[in-house]
């Protein structure tokens, strides 16, 4: 697909190739296009997923002065009493997924959401404003990943309500139709396209 620059414009902070495509794939059914921002942010320890989105927004247009948009999101395992929730990230990078299905071995309820909090943030505005997403599913039993593609993070453990594929075993465009990104990203797209 080639790039046209058509519309209106946002710029996504994120080191993240796969979430930006996702982005990128679901804001162009609204006209929107979406430029990759690798700035450094800092990202709080907090349990609330807007509120690190809402900081980290703000320290990063500190650095760029850019209208953009960060994400921050969460896993919570029902059985685990939430566990792993905004610090999925650490935990990803820890024990990672073969790490999450141990402890949740000879677990039956399997019931488990995704949380997305997307901030958006330019010049002028006098707070971010915030747009949140879910997904609600059950982790797998086993990995389960496509060919070619694999997603990321924890997608090949998490399969939502709706669908027999793992977020994994999904192209991007499927993965738009069930995930908490796109119901996030969906939420701001409504709202910026009719922003001046
Ligand atoms: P982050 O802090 O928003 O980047 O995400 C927290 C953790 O959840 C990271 O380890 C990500 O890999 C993981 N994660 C976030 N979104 C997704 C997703 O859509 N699929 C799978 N894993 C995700």
């Amino acid at each position: 697909m080639s790039f046209r620059l058509k519309g209106k414009f946002i710029f996504f902070a994120t080191n993240n190739i796969n979430k930006f495509n996702e982005a990128r794939v679901l804001l162009a059914d609204y006209g929107i296009s979406v430029g990759m921002l690798r700035v450094k942010s800092l990202e709080i320890q907090s349990e609330s997923l807007e509120e690190i989105a809402k900081t980290s927004v703000t320290e990063a247009f500190k650095r760029c002065h850019l209208p953009l948009i960060v994400e921050d999101a969460g896993l919570f395992i029902k059985a685990l009493n939430g566990f792993p929730g905004p610090y999925a990230s650490y935990v990803y990078k820890t024990i990672g997924n073969k790490g999450v299905l141990k402890l949740m071995e000879n677990v039956e309820d399997r019931e488990a959401k995704f949380q997305s909090a997307i901030a958006y943030y330019a010049e002028g505005l006098k707070s971010p404003i915030c747009f949140k997403g879910e997904a609600v599913g059950e982790v797998t039993k086993v990995e389960r990943k496509g060919k070619g593609k694999s997603g990321f993070g924890f997608d090949p453990i998490f399969k939502p309500v709706g669908s027999d594929k793992t977020f994994a075993e999904m192209t991007t465009a499927e993965k738009n139709r069930y995930s908490h990104r796109a119901k996030a990203l969906r939420k701001f797209a409504e709202w910026y396209k009719h922003q001046q």
